[in-house]
């Protein structure tokens, strides 16, 4: 099997790294996590990689404030390319990336929201979804496009908001659920069942080919 070689960006503590390494263990997963990269040095998610034996790196972003956004991209797509991606998968990266970083990774980036898109966009997504009295949350994994928390998406979990619920509780079941989406959705990606198309109203959409049952219950990936 060829399988896809994937670079993850990071910026926090890298749960959903940790999901996707373990998921990519499995001989049959379509896809090779390959590099982890990190725009913060202290990030938790690096030692977390260098511990499961991944390359690293960093790109501070703290360092191209006078450069700009685009050099900061130009210099994270660099060390990409050094690790020899073909897919990049955002896994709490905090940045938005420039229309440059996204049009030349166009169909091959990858992002998870901690909402159902295209709710709560952004950040403090718990914290809104409580205060309007919502009775389901999720999380969404989607190709990225130049705005934020926007572009086809690929799957979706939903999970119950309890009446006990705080922003806490609420965004550690979410996480659970991310956990479970994320790999079954670059799973999706990486073996080419999943792809970007247009409606009749050319609308971005991803359709599944084939189009199988999904997996799980609980994660919609079709
Ligand atoms: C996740 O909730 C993800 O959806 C959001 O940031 C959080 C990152 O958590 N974009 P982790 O670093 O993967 O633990």
């Amino acid at each position: 099997m060829n399988r896809r070689r994937v670079v993850i960006l990071v910026s926090g503590r890298g749960s959903n790294m940790t999901a996707l390494i373990e998921a990519a263990r499995a001989p049959d997963f379509p896809a090779q996590i390959v590099g982890v990269i990190a725009n913060v040095p202290d990030a938790g998610a690096l030692e977390k990689a260098a511990a499961a034996g991944l390359a690293t790196a960093v790109v501070d972003h703290r360092t191209y404030k006078e450069a700009g956004r685009q050099a900061f991209d130009r210099a994270l797509d660099g060390e990409i390319r050094v690790m020899r991606a073909d897919l990049v998968v955002l896994a709490g990266f905090m940045r938005l990336l420039t229309p440059w970083f996204v049009d030349t990774w166009r169909d091959r980036l990858i992002n998870i929201h901690p909402s159902l898109l295209p709710s709560y966009k952004g950040l403090h997504t718990h914290e809104r979804a409580l205060a309007d009295g919502v009775k389901l949350a999720g999380c969404t994994v989607h190709f990225v496009r130049a705005d934020m928390d926007d572009g086809p998406m690929i799957g979706q979990v939903a999970v119950p908001v309890l009446s006990s619920d705080t922003p806490d509780s609420l965004a550690a079941r979410v996480l659970a659920a991310e956990w479970r989406l994320y790999p079954a959705a670059l799973a999706a990606v990486a073996s080419g069942r999943a792809r970007v198309t247009r409606d009749p109203e050319g609308r971005e959409r991803v359709v599944f080919d084939p189009a199988e049952p999904p997996v799980d219950p609980l994660i919609w990936l079709g």
